[in-house]
């Protein structure tokens, strides 16, 4: 997969730019100066325009991870389904590559995660400890 595959992909897409920007991300883990200035030439827009919904989206990565992340909620209704509990029980050095998020939209199911793409719901604490020792 090249950028230039999910240009082809997204050519005729109306507001191809997210779209690209995900599939960018989804291919090689973060969107590097050189593919943001492939975009912009691709779709007629300047590399600031690009480079400011890359850095809008906090989710958009501009450097490759040095080492993934668990995105814990630990909004309202997943505190009410117990994630300060379950983050209380991991050991020190596990709390340290969890990243607190404010809701995935599985209000319902929490407490949930995001781990590399992947959502996880309905935790305890053995799957949260799972989960972070997979990392
Ligand atoms: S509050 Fe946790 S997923 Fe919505």
């Amino acid at each position: 997969m090249t950028i230039s595959d999910i240009l082809d992909r997204h050519r005729a897409t109306e507001g191809a730019l997210l779209p690209i920007l995900h599939d960018v991300q989804a291919a090689f883990g973060f969107v590097s100066e050189e593919a943001m200035r492939t975009i912009a030439l691709a779709l007629n827009l300047t590399r600031a325009e690009v480079h400011g919904v890359v850095s809008f989206y906090h989710d958009f990565k501009t450097t490759p991870d040095k080492q993934p992340t668990l995105k814990l909620c630990r909004s309202e209704a997943c505190q009410a389904r117990g994630v300060e509990a379950l983050v209380a029980d991991l050991p020190e050095a596990a709390q340290a590559k969890v990243k607190t998020i404010y809701c995935l939209g599985l209000c319902s199911v929490g407490p949930a995660a995001l781990v590399e793409g992947e959502v996880h719901a309905r935790l305890d604490a053995a799957k949260l400890q799972a989960l972070v020792a997979a990392l």
